[in-house]
């Protein structure tokens, strides 16, 4: 099939070579010159496992193309929008204007029988809205909603093996035709026998916000029993693995810490409640804005730990901070939680070096008055605290032997419950953890 994606950030660019690789000819539009230039060339813009190797096979393949053009788009008949919806400043609510743009420049270029799939996070009534407008200037052109739920480090498995398919329809024939459409190019995954949800546009919009809001919710959960296990010297990690053993409840994003970040959980969790407002149902979501304190706290909690290992105070203190990206696998430092701790110690006094595996160049570039070096070890220099920010494998992988003759207080922090405590404090290190006993 003929097919476009509109933006190409993680969704977009992931989801382009993905259709590719799944033998349909796709161009990729996006407003980003640059962006697009290095996608042509087979050069992911961003960090994503896998995710070089799978444009370079689908370029080479020549279903694959990426233009800044959206006249380039006018073959296509089934238009992906997988533009951004960021926080707007000084507001909780979605920013719409890349998906108001997008669908205004895809009205230039849609003919009767095309459908346009919607795939960003909105906020519930967005679809209604587009469609009206996309029925009222293009007759016969269609609208859907498929919502997108693929996770920053598994985004190219996520996209090619997704765990269900959701369509938000409109009702009667003009949704029969666009589910025909959505089952075509999606035939290899409705063959492999994923779930699939056929449902209205308010309920596929509101499955994306909803399971958005209950991870976010089941983290700052296991991270409210941390709060309680540091007042009464429980350990978390050991509630997690007793209470995860129900598989009504379950292991699976029970790890206490830092804390979500990233361009998803916060901002969604802050939009659903914003639309919640709108709509008149702000007390159904109150709950969210606990959630998003609980988060918000053990970045606080994380610093003070600090400030205490280090005898008081930050002042002069050398302090090193593995892991700067919202999570491992990821370059993004979007709302990075491990950076909000590394930017707080540093105002306070601490002399911090930074360092990641991948989200080096991003923190040079969004945060130059932070310290960035290239290896743990380095970053560990006579420090006198080290703390674990954001568990890549290479920093849980550690020899806490070896690592201990680079630093000048055998201290480490574990930000995210990820060191072998047993190993480290064999090693003749101080242990400290977010939710847990001190050493
Ligand atoms: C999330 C959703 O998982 C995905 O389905 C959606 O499409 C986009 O948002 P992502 O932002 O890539 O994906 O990251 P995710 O793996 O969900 O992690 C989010 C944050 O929660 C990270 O900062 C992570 O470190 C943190 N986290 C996760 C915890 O603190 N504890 C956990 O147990 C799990």
């Amino acid at each position: 099939m003929k097919i476009s994606v509109i933006g190409c950030g993680y969704l977009g660019a992931v989801h382009a070579a993905s259709m590719a690789e799944l033998g349909h000819d796709v161009v990729g539009i996006d407003v980003d010159r640059l962006k697009v230039e290095a996608l042509q060339q087979a050069r992911a813009p961003f960090y994503e496992p896998g995710f070089e190797e799978l444009l370079a096979r689908s370029l080479g393949s020549g279903r694959l193309r990426f233009s800044v053009d959206m006249a380039d788009a006018r073959d296509a008949v089934l238009h992906f929008v997988c533009v951004g919806t960021p926080q707007k400043r000084g507001e909780y609510a979605a920013d719409l204007r890349y998906v108001e743009a997008a669908a205004e420049s895809l009205l230039e270029v849609l003919k009767p029988g095309d459908l346009v799939a919607g795939k960003s996070t909105v906020p519930v009534g967005t679809a209604a809205r587009l469609a009206e407008l996309v029925r009222g200037k293009v007759p016969g052109a269609m609208l859907a909603w498929n919502p997108e739920f693929l996770r920053e480090g598994y985004a190219v498995q996520d996209t090619l093996h997704p765990d269900r398919l959701v369509y938000g329809l409109a009702p009667g024939d003009e949704g029969q035709a666009a589910r025909a459409l959505l089952d075509e190019v999606y035939a290899t995954i409705v063959a492999a026998g994923t779930p699939q949800v056929v449902t209205d546009y308010a309920t596929a919009e509101m499955v994306k916000t909803a399971a958005n809001s209950f991870l976010a919710t089941k983290i700052s959960f296991i991270n409210a029993m941390a709060e309680l296990c540091e007042a009464t010297g429980a350990d978390v990690k050991q509630l997690a693995d007793a209470i995860g053993h129900d598989d009504r409840i379950g292991r699976k994003f029970l790890n206490a810490g830092l804390g979500f970040g990233g361009g998803c959980l916060p901002k969604d969790i802050r939009a659903f409640m914003a639309r919640a407002g709108e709509l008149g149902a702000d007390q159904a979501l109150t709950f969210l804005r606990e959630v998003d304190n609980i988060n918000m706290r053990r970045r606080i909690r994380m610093v003070e730990l600090a400030r205490e290992v280090c005898d008081g105070s930050l002042l002069g203190k050398r302090v090193a901070v593995l892991g700067a990206a919202f999570k491992p696998d990821s370059d993004d430092i979007r709302d990075s939680p491990a950076l909000n701790v590394a930017a707080q110690l540093q105002l306070q006094g601490a002399v911090v070096q930074v360092t990641d595996p991948a989200a080096g160049d991003n923190i040079r570039r969004s945060w130059p008055q932070l310290d960035v070096v290239d290896t743990a070890e380095e970053a560990a220099h006579r420090a006198d605290a080290v703390l674990l920010l954001t568990e890549w494998k290479q920093y849980r992988d550690l020899d806490p032997v070896a690592f201990g003759s680079v630093v000048r207080q055998k201290r480490v922090l574990d930000g995210r419950n990820a060191l072998d405590r047993d190993r480290w404090e064999a090693a003749g290190w101080s242990y400290r953890a977010l939710g847990r006993r001190g050493g």
